[in-house]
């Protein structure tokens, strides 16, 4: 399946996968997997690939690549990734800006980065790394943090992320549900953030639900509804950007398929007037 990625899409998670691949709802445009869950594994896992591509187009997001590492990838992971974004047709394959290990730990969580030219250095270089093993487009995804890794030079969030998209070449996967998550929690507005962001440079949107603490503290869980705030930006986001295709995330404490994909309707339904209003403005 080469057809182009455009609308909404979900992730193929292994909760979700047996009734989505029976029912293949056309309201789902394409799909998102893990690489992570498909390298050196055979059975059920192939067996759903396989049918996903029959249906969808396929893009790939990654988990264990955060471009922020300051060890090399290792050669035959990326050998292997290569290989599975040739067979499944990948047009670019994501990561995230942040690290996960270090000294040969791995820590399994997303873990911000200083926002200083070390880090754009570092970042640039593994992106840039990527891209060269893997043969392909390399996105880098915006994260959600908590603790405020504001440098004392004074960066923003969106000047760190500029920042690394010009020194790495690099696409943007723009999570507009972590803009919103930091927005809250670090006490922003995310509008003007948006307002930056280079539209040649976004192949991708995330949104997802999070859980509100009685802190008001939020947690960017992928584990609930969206909100009517990450709607809200994410009309505006299409608006501004026009014809960017929209991942529905949600990886824990799955509801029903019918839920989700009334939520992948709403999203549909934004999407669309969001790129009407975009071509009016542009048209122009
Ligand atoms: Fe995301």
């Amino acid at each position: 399946m080469t057809a182009s990625v455009e609308g909404v899409g979900l992730g193929l998670r292994h909760d979700l996968a047996k009734e989505l691949l029976e029912r293949r709802p056309e309201e789902v445009r394409w799909v998102e997997i893990h690489p992570e869950n498909y390298v050196a594994r055979g059975g059920r896992f192939q067996l759903n690939l396989e049918q996903a591509m029959e249906r969808w187009p396929i893009v790939t997001h990654g988990l264990t690549c955060g471009v922020g590492t300051t060890q090399p990838f290792d050669p035959a992971y990326t050998r292997q990734l290569r290989e599975l974004l040739e067979r499944v047709g990948a047009p670019f394959h994501s990561e995230h800006l942040c690290f996960g290990g270090i000294d040969d730990t791995f820590l399994h969580d997303l873990l911000p980065l200083p926002f200083n030219r070390e880090s754009v250095k570092t970042a640039a270089a593994r992106a840039r790394e990527l891209r060269d093993a893997i043969e392909r487009p390399v996105a880098i995804e915006n994260i959600s943090y908590y603790a405020d890794p504001l440098d004392p030079g004074g960066w923003t969030e969106p000047d760190f992320l500029l920042e690394v998209l010009d020194a790495a070449d690099a696409k943007l996967l723009l999570d507009v549900n972590n803009i919103y998550v930091n927005s809250i929690n670090h006490g922003f507005d995310p509008r003007p953030y948006i307002d930056r962001i280079p539209r040649d440079r976004v192949v991708q949107i995330h949104v997802a639900g999070h859980f509100t603490g009685d802190d008001g503290v939020i947690i960017d869980t992928h584990g609930e509804d969206i909100c009517e705030g990450v709607y809200e930006l994410l009309a505006y986001t299409i608006a501004r950007l026009g014809r960017v295709p929209v991942l529905l995330e949600r990886d824990q404490n799955f509801p029903t398929l019918d839920h989700l994909l009334e939520e992948v309707r709403r999203l549909g339904a934004i999407y669309e007037r969001g790129v009407a209003a975009f071509e009016a403005e542009h048209a122009a």
